[in-house]
């Protein structure tokens, strides 16, 4: 159960507080379309060591095949000092363990179901044959069973399951997390999601750096009662029935405490060398704007090397970059044009007041790593237009119903039997997608390249795309992998467990 705290926090006064169901207070935070609950406290920034993930070691291998095993399961963890916070993690784990895979070799997750609610664990970013792809229907249900029932059909396993990945894609960052059917948005809240670092030769030939100055970093942010608990404001807190969250949360849910690998906004020492960092935002709905504080003199703080889909054809200085929830950043940093002593702050420009601070590097007197990338990072292959052999439209937008909200897209809210799009392996198709909100659209298993979105960046291959507000874009996608029926949707968590989600199918 979700507990009610007595809210005497210091960011109630003089804001706009609404809610109030279960004990749970909402404010709106400018350029954010969802709503942010009001945690019993916000600790202080940069207290804290950053925590790496641990490493998913293979159980066995055999052949090319590398083997891992997965628990799912509840645990403690200290995320806020001196509480306990329960959480669901794979593997008791949040962020879950870091699995890092390459190219060439097939990865097996035997994954078990320890929770007290269904799971199904899908590969975000992964080219996955569609039985393996974590569909939301398919369900891994509770090892100790599961009385409740499913509405839906699906491919449903009792209490374990491989989940089969070929990894016959580009070097890459993924990331998985649940997507169990109507409650995606309170289980990842709870702790499932993790990162998979996937590698490739044409990588490997850059030699970016390695080891400890290769950062992998996945932000999030969470809200927590007196007791440390996780607020979310679902409807149903057992999460059985009804989905979704309390009607002044159905724009999305944004947490008041910002988390770098589940550790609030924590420090990290770094010496004087160029680092990589591999940066997902894995929050259910909360937008970032990342820059550097001071920023190095004389030039742009960040070089991109890396988005969604893996390395760029050439890197892009850059003051600031943006990244919508499951989208992906990679890039590098330089600290040796700092002072030993001086404090760097990764900040948030979309935050406001304490959702600011992301992560502060302490410069140390010694010397990193020196690193200059090539002019040519990778080859990525230009989709045309000219290839493209038809136009589909979806619009994405709030329907408004007498307690919250639905969220159908161009009309029609998530049926898993419904194909939105069935185009033929091989194909290459136009979606022009646009949006009244802030939604950002990911598809699974086919990555795409944006031909137009004003105003947004647009780098290399992708597979989600922030659509604003009143927002269009264009995106050519090829249908090439595997057969089958895959989704699309809103990665805002809450707009997507109240259906902002449709099937394609590759026939
Ligand atoms: Cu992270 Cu269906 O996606
Ligand atoms: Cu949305």
């Amino acid at each position: 159960m979700l507990v009610g705290a007595a809210f005497a926090g210091p960011f109630v006064a003089g804001c706009s507080v609404t809610g109030g169901d279960q004990g749970i207070l909402g404010r709106k935070v400018p350029g954010q379309t969802g709503l942010m609950v009001l945690g019993a406290s916000v600790p202080e920034s940069f207290t804290v060591p950053l925590a790496l993930p641990s490493m998913l070691r293979p159980v066995r291998t055999v052949g090319s095949t590398d083997h891992y095993e997965l628990t799912v399961r509840p645990a403690l963890q200290e995320i806020v000092s001196g509480v306990e916070t329960p959480i669901w993690g794979y593997n008791g784990e949040f962020p879950g363990p870091l699995i890092e895979s390459q190219r060439g070799r097939r990865v097996v997750v035997h994954t078990r179901n320890e929770l007290p609610a269904p799971v199904s664990t899908h590969l975000h970013g992964g080219r996955t044959p569609a039985a393996d792809d974590g569909y939301p229907t398919d369900l891994l249900l509770p090892a100790r069973g599961w009385e409740h029932g499913h509405e839906h059909s699906g491919a449903i396993s009792h209490g374990e399951r491989d989940y089969t990945y070929p990894l016959d894609q580009r070097a890459a960052l993924l990331w998985y997390h649940d997507h169990r059917m109507d409650f995606t948005g309170p289980q990842v809240w709870r702790g499932l999601a993790g990162m998979h670092l996937h590698r490739d030769d044409e990588e490997a030939a850059l030699g970016l750096p390695t080891g400890e100055y290769e950062l992998p970093l996945m932000v999030t942010d969470r809200s927590f009662g007196r007791d440390g608990r996780f607020l979310y404001p679902s409807r149903d807190p057992e999460l059985v029935s009804p989905p979704g969250v309390l009607p002044d949360f159905a724009n999305g849910v944004l947490g008041d405490v910002l988390l770098v690998n589940g550790v609030p906004a924590p420090f990290h020492p770094v010496s004087r060398g160029v680092y990589r960092l591999r940066i997902v935002n894995a929050s259910n709905a909360r937008h970032y704007r990342f820059e550097l504080v001071p920023g190095p003199p004389g030039r742009e703080p960040f070089l991109l090397i890396g988005s969604d889909g893996g390395l760029l054809a050439a890197p892009v200085e850059l003051r600031s970059f943006a990244l919508a929830p499951s989208e992906r950043a990679d890039v590098l940093v330089d600290f040796s044009s700092f002072s030993p002593g001086e404090n760097v702050v990764l900040r948030n420009r979309y935050g406001d007041e304490h959702c600011s601070d992301v992560l502060l590097f302490r410069v140390g007197s010694e010397w990193g790593p020196s690193y200059s990338a090539p002019a040519v990072l990778s080859h990525v292959e230009r989709l045309d237009e000219s290839q493209a052999v038809r136009t589909r439209t979806f619009h994405f937008a709030r329907r408004n119903q007498h307690d919250g909200a639905l969220w159908p897209i161009g009309g029609h809210l998530f049926d898993p039997d419904h194909i939105a799009a069935a185009p033929a392996l091989g194909d290459t198709e136009i979606w022009q997608l646009s949006s009244d909100l802030r939604h950002p659209f990911h598809i699974h298993h086919v990555p795409f390249q944006v031909l137009d979105n004003p105003g947004v960046d647009k780098y290399g291959w992708k597979d989600t795309l922030a659509l604003g507000l009143r927002g269009s874009a264009r995106v050519i996608i090829r249908f090439d992998g595997y057969r089958g029926k895959y989704t699309f949707h809103c990665h805002t968590y809450e707009h997507e467990d109240m259906g902002m989600m449709a099937n394609y199918a590759i026939t």
